[in-house]
């Protein structure tokens, strides 16, 4: 298993996650392809959010490839907290593809996101999950999370918030 950057290598792969996502809200966005007439205007438009322009802070984004050369996971690691962030979204996003699920990917993915967050020198790593999400708040519980408090989205869901220390 390993973490890569997205890349042109890896656009059908991307294509098939995406295909087998399904029609409900890409997650983590950054891998969203809608709106993108090419997979280069894609990776461009990546690039810029990575570097932190407009509304973005700086960012990385990877996906977990497994020995078949396969995409199970994706993960995007935001290296600042916005008040948004702070409250919703955390420093790290991932999602599993779906049929990929419950064989233990995102526990790996977040755990290798971490290491990342290690190099970038974020010693405190804030993950957060929906109060319904059982998979995910167990994937935090299972890479050391620790509770805060939870925050009430303007949508009226309850997001779940966890700190990872990371030193
Ligand atoms: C949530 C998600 C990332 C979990 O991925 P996964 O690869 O299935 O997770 P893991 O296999 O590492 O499982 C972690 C733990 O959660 C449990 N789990 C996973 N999915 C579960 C579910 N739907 N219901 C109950 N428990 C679940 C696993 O059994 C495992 O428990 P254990 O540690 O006690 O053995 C995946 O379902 C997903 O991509 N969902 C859509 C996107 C998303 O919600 N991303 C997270 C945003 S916060």
């Amino acid at each position: 298993m390993r973490l890569v950057r997205p890349s042109n290598e890896w656009k059908e792969e991307h294509r098939q996650y995406v295909k087998e996502w399904g029609p409900s809200r890409m997650i983590p966005s950054s891998f969203n392809l809608t709106g993108h007439d090419t997979y280069e205007e894609y990776l461009n438009a990546l690039h810029v959010r990575e570097s932190g322009q407009g509304k973005w802070v700086p960012s990385s984004n990877y996906f977990l490839i497994n020995e078949n050369d396969r995409i199970v996971a994706m993960v995007d690691i935001r290296h600042e907290l916005t008040e948004y962030l702070c409250n919703v979204g955390g420093h790290i996003g991932y999602s599993v593809r779906p049929s990929e699920r419950r064989k233990g990917y995102a526990t790996r993915i977040l755990a290798e996101a971490l290491l990342k967050c290690k190099d970038l020198k974020i010693s405190r790593v804030l993950v957060t999950c929906d109060e319904d999400n059982i998979g995910s708040a167990k994937t935090i519980l299972n890479n050391a999370g620790i509770e805060d408090k939870s925050f009430l989205d303007t949508d009226g869901t309850i997001k779940r918030r966890f700190w990872i220390v990371n030193e």
